[in-house]
């Protein structure tokens, strides 16, 4: 199976091209420089150049106060990113699996959000991305779209400049309080789980929408917790609340993903574990 991958030097791209080792797929990376995702008629020569049976997007403008301050860069990037590479996709008769995230929900569930769930957004971010969602399924019949929440993964990540487990480490090297808001409850996951559930679904040709988020939530605080106990790291650790905080973005109060219908990833505490012995030893 021959699979186009765009965003290859992100955090989740990059676990997918360290992780995929099966025989039967040939994955072909393909980073900002090999074609930008704004431009239709890069996207296009690419897949025609390639001739893959798979596009896989996991590109992406997401850091979110540059969102709300730059909404046409945003959807630019997403929206008419991720529809021009649904189409080049369509055109070639090459199937898409375009990434998307636990902010297209408002939080006000309670419960973790499944695949059928309405979306409505906070956030310029979310909102791009339910349009992404929307015209990614107009643009490709043959589309799977895959919501994940709060990735960190050892490459950290490009379009936020690193990741929340490696902020928090640094913040507790520079031995200043650390304040993290504690009302704010999602389910941090680790690149690579996602890359190693994902191949399955895609050899097994998956479509439609499916969650893949590790087991369980947590909010920011305990999880930033978590990752100074693994570390052996005793920093002053402070809840926060959300208004407390303060900060130009609106974001959902509870956005854990549960599925009916995709991979149990472990727990994500498991997953952190994973990460520091990965990245730290
Ligand atoms: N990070 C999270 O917490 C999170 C949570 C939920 C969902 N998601 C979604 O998961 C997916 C993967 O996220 P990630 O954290 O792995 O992202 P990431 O590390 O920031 O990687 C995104 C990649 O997209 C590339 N890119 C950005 N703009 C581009 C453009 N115009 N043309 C071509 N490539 C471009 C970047 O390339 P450069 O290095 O050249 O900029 C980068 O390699 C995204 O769809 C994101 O929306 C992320």
């Amino acid at each position: 199976m021959r699979i186009l991958l765009l965003g290859a030097s992100g955090q989740l791209g990059s676990d997918i091209g360290r992780l995929w080792k099966d025989p039967a797929v040939t994955l072909i990376t393909a980073n900002r420089l090999a074609a930008d995702v704004t431009d239709g008629e890069a996207v296009l020569a690419l897949v025609e150049k390639t001739r893959p049976e798979v596009v896989i997007n996991t590109t992406a403008f997401h850091n979110l106060p540059v969102c709300e301050q730059d909404p046409e860069t945003c959807f630019r990037v997403n929206v008419i990113g991720g529809w021009n590479v649904a189409r080049a996709a369509a055109q070639h008769g090459a199937a898409i699996v375009q990434f998307s995230t636990d902010y297209v929900f408002d939080g006000t569930k309670g419960s973790p959000y499944v695949e059928e769930d309405a979306r409505r957004s906070v956030n310029i971010y979310g909102a791009s991305k339910i349009a992404t969602e929307d015209v990614v399924r107009q643009a490709n019949a043959e589309h799977l779209v895959v919501r994940v929440s709060g990735l960190y993964g050892l490459a950290g990540s490009a379009g936020k400049g690193g990741n929340f487990v490696e902020t928090m480490l640094r913040l507790a090297r520079e031995g200043n309080p650390i304040n993290v808001v504690s009302d704010q409850v999602t389910a941090p996951t680790n690149t690579a789980e996602i890359a190693e559930a994902l191949l399955p679904l895609v050899r097994e040709g998956a479509r439609g929408t499916i969650h893949v988020a590790a087991g369980e939530g947590c909010s920011w605080h305990t999880f930033a917790g978590a990752i100074f106990e693994i570390a052996g790291l005793s920093p002053d650790l402070n809840a926060v609340t959300t208004a407390q905080l303060g900060g130009p973005v609106k974001r959902p109060i509870y956005s854990v993903l549960g599925s009916n219908r995709g991979p149990s990833l472990r727990h994500w505490r498991a997953g952190l574990e994973r990460y520091m012995r990965e990245k730290h030893g």
